[in-house]
């Protein structure tokens, strides 16, 4: 059974699906603690399923390297096999990422290297762009320039707004990243 932390910013649906996932006692992941930088409306979903939440705000800290050593215990604290950037806001500096080498993912709606950052869908839309997507990728010290482990594409209909197309590609990267953590856990996928 791997052991996941799954780490959010906001309202938490691809954590929700990968805790509805977990339910099914044929999944081979359990998701050991959820964490944030703020006091986020997903972590709810954390506490339906009496999974541990920890938040670690960075306004609390001197320096970002010092948040960063504060959430890696955090994080530690669960002996994870894996940890998932689901919705997590914030760029992780390289005391976090070295430490998690090989055991840190981020899914990211765009098709990377296209359009990474936080402004992925809006910037797919104002470069006019017929087909978007996801990405699932390992997590580096850039922003989203880990090598890419899925994607999956989504087409973009002419009457999109960045709120419909971000609804349509999240349907799609829950089903994704619910199957890669599924692999991850069956060495279908090897991350090094
Ligand atoms: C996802 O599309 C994720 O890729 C992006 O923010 C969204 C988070 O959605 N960075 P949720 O919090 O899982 O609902």
């Amino acid at each position: 059974m791997l052991s996941v932390v799954v780490l959010i910013s906001g309202s938490g649906t691809n954590l929700q699906a990968l805790l509805k996932a977990t339910d099914n006692p044929l999944y081979p992941a359990k998701i050991v603690a959820v964490g944030s930088d703020n006091d986020a409306p997903g972590l709810t979903y954390a506490e339906l399923h009496e999974v541990d939440t920890f938040v670690v705000e960075p306004g609390r800290f001197e320096s970002r390297e010092a948040w960063a050593q504060t959430l890696l215990a955090s994080v530690q604290h669960h002996q994870p096999d894996l940890v998932v950037l689901a919705g997590f806001m914030r760029i992780l500096p390289a005391n976090f990422v070295n430490a998690l080498k090989g055991k840190l993912i981020n899914t990211h709606p765009s098709l990377l290297p296209l359009y990474p950052g936080a402004h992925a869908v809006r910037d797919a839309l104002e470069a006019k762009a017929t087909v978007t997507g996801v990405t699932i990728h390992k997590v580096d010290e850039g922003v989203d320039t880990g090598e890419i482990i899925v994607q999956q594409s989504v087409p973009v209909e002419p009457n999109d707004t960045a709120a419909s197309l971000h609804e349509k590609i999240k349907v799609i990267e829950r089903e994704l990243l619910v199957q890669c953590v599924q692999d991850i856990a069956t060495k279908k996928i090897v991350l090094s």
